[in-house]
């Protein structure tokens, strides 16, 4: 029985020991082309499937009509597009991040499913606006309002669905930002 309480004792501290020495002469994967540890993505995933599915908006406020659509487009092209791509043209970066940007205009294999149209716009409202930890998704909960964010989630969860022309357009990337204003110029 002592001898059973000593090796528990003995494995509760140099199991912490072991990562420890892991972390400071082992081969931790910290560079974005390392390969993922085993069952990393599984893991993580479990934890944000879990909480989106606990905080899940409801129902969108707004209509996923034409002026909505076009206004999430603009949201697309101005926040989104240089880590996920515009439509046809993926992001020079977007995949040599780790974890990679999901290209969000490309098809699928094997299913008509664009991006996150197979996701309710809800879901996609949550990582819009909290963004996900330890990757490059950011929040936009203080930059975007919460009608530009349901705009852009609205857009995405129609990616597979014809959408009007001006926002395809912008998401093609055909149509750049509005010039930005003439600096205001201070007289002394
Ligand atoms: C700086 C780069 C970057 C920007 C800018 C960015 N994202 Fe992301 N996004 C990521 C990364 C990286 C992931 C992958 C996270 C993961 O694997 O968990 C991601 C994941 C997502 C997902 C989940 C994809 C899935 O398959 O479940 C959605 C939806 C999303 N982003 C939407 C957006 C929207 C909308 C914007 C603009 C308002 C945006 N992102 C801006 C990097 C970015």
């Amino acid at each position: 029985m002592g001898r059973i309480v000593f090796g528990m004792i003995l494995a509760l501290i140099l199991a912490p020991l072991a990562l420890l020495a892991w972390f400071h002469w082992g081969n931790v994967p910290v560079a974005v082309a390392d390969p993922p540890l085993p069952m990393e993505k599984q893991i993580t995933h479990v934890a944000l499937d879990a909480r989106v599915a606990r905080e899940l908006p409801g129902n969108p406020p707004i209509q996923a009509d034409q002026d909505n659509l076009t206004a999430g487009a603009e949201v697309y092209r101005d926040q989104c597009s240089a880590c996920h791509g515009f439509y046809g043209k993926p992001s020079s970066f977007g995949a040599h991040m780790y974890p990679g940007a999901p290209g969000l205009w490309v098809k699928h294999k094997n299913s008509d499913v664009v991006g996150v149209s197979d996701d309710p716009p809800g879901e996609t409202y949550w990582k819009v606006a909290n963004g996900i930890r330890l990757t490059g998704m950011p929040s936009f909960k203080v930059t975007l309002t919460d009608t530009q964010m349901w705009q852009v989630s609205l857009l995405l969860a129609n990616a597979d669905k014809p959408l009007p022309p001006a926002a395809l357009a912008i998401i093609r990337g055909e149509q750049t930002a509005a010039p930005p204003a003439p600096p205001v110029v201070q007289k002394p």
